[in-house]
């Protein structure tokens, strides 16, 4: 339980945060400065981690990156997590890059949901938003993990950012119509590299929301706790189409999650300015009682809410990338 009543119970494990790509909303051109070797967690200490949370209530653990498919073996950490006791929902977002390498050994490790990140459905447009000529790959990953049936559902996350994604609106709404997976549109967070952020380039999900209703007739799903996205249903019967809208309907008040850096740090929103040094109390030889106190106390510290877009925001040192999402 945090300080406010909220009840835990999404952890969010960042297993690299090195890329394949360089999404300008999230990586500079040039990359970043990688982390070492020896600062990342090993699985074993993941695993740990994972199980000291699941034995105190957390049943969701999502794997993120940057893009988790480039560490290496990482299937392997997969199947260990997915025999912890108490995780139920077992998740990964990831680029699709590798995933049409990767299907067939994520779901023999255990892989229950996947969500793919795909900001454009026409190739020149995804290429120059994420800096990577690779929406074909992509596509191919998409499918490959689609042929498996025990992963459902299946998400397509893309950041909606103003000038740009009012052209995708409806071949996304086409997109989510013709095939089996929930296309959601995310709106741009103060988490990009570059500083670049500005409210008058977030696209709202509402004015998205807009677009494609005015095609294709929209229903609200109602919202199912802890949700990011408010979920809609194509009023004909065909499809879904989501919103995460984290900047202009903030969902804190809700909020079940807490994050694994790749090095080791607790953060308790997406926004945190402190961090939890978990990989130190790990590495100190402290007993599973001792590093669920540490848990504990910072979990309980948990912030209200995010502040983006008001007076006096200050944007985390952390890059999206380095923080998984
Ligand atoms: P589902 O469980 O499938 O709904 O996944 P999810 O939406 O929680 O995860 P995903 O990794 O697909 O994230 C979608 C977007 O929601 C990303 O841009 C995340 O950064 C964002 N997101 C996830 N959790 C939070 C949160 O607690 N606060 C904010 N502001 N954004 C979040
Ligand atoms: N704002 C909103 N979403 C972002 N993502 C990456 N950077 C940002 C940002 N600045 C998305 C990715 C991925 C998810 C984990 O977060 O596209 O789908
Ligand atoms: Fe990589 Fe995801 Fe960041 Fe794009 S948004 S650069 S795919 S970590």
């Amino acid at each position: 339980m945090d300080g406010h009543g909220r009840r835990i119970g999404d952890l969010r494990v960042s297993v690299t945060d090195r890329c394949n790509f360089r999404c300008q909303y999230c990586m500079p051109a040039d990359g970043l400065p990688w982390l070492d070797r020896e600062e990342i967690l090993r699985f074993e200490e993941i695993e740990r981690v994972v199980r000291v949370f699941a034995a105190m209530g957390v049943a969701d653990v999502r794997l993120t990156g940057g893009e988790p498919l480039v560490r290496r073996d990482f299937p392997r950490l997969l199947g260990m997590l997915a025999t912890v006791p108490g995780v139920e929902d077992l998740s990964l977002t990831t680029n699709g890059y590798l995933l049409e390498r990767d299907a067939e050994a994520l779901v023999g490790a255990g892989l229950k949901r996947v969500n793919v990140s795909i900001d454009s459905l026409q190739r020149d447009r995804f290429f120059q938003l994420t800096r990577r000529d690779s929406l074909p790959q992509v596509l191919r990953g998409l499918e490959a993990i689609a042929r498996f049936p025990q992963v459902r559902p299946i998400k397509v996350n893309a950041v909606a950012l103003r000038g740009f994604t009012e052209e995708e609106a409806l071949p996304f709404a086409e997109f989510a119509r013709s095939t089996s997976f929930q296309v959601r549109f995310i709106e741009f967070m103060p988490l990009d590299a570059d500083h670049a952020w500005s409210r008058d380039q977030v696209l709202s999900g509402e004015e998205i929301r807009a677009i494609v209703h005015a095609v294709h007739p929209l229903e609200e799903v109602p919202r199912e706790p802890h949700s990011t996205a408010r979920v809609y249903r194509f009023a004909d019967g065909r499809g879904e189409i989501g919103f995460v809208n984290p900047v202009s309907e903030p969902f804190c008040g809700d909020c079940n999650r807490v994050r694994l850096t790749a090095d080791g740090r607790l953060r308790t929103c997406l926004f945190s300015l402190g961090e939890t040094d978990l990989r130190e109390v790990l590495r100190s030889g402290a007993s599973d009682a001792e590093v669920e106190q540490v848990i504990r106390d910072a979990v309980w510290r948990k912030e209200l809410k995010h502040h983006v877009g008001e007076a006096g925001f200050q944007q985390p040192p952390r890059t999206m990338s380095a923080i998984g999402g």
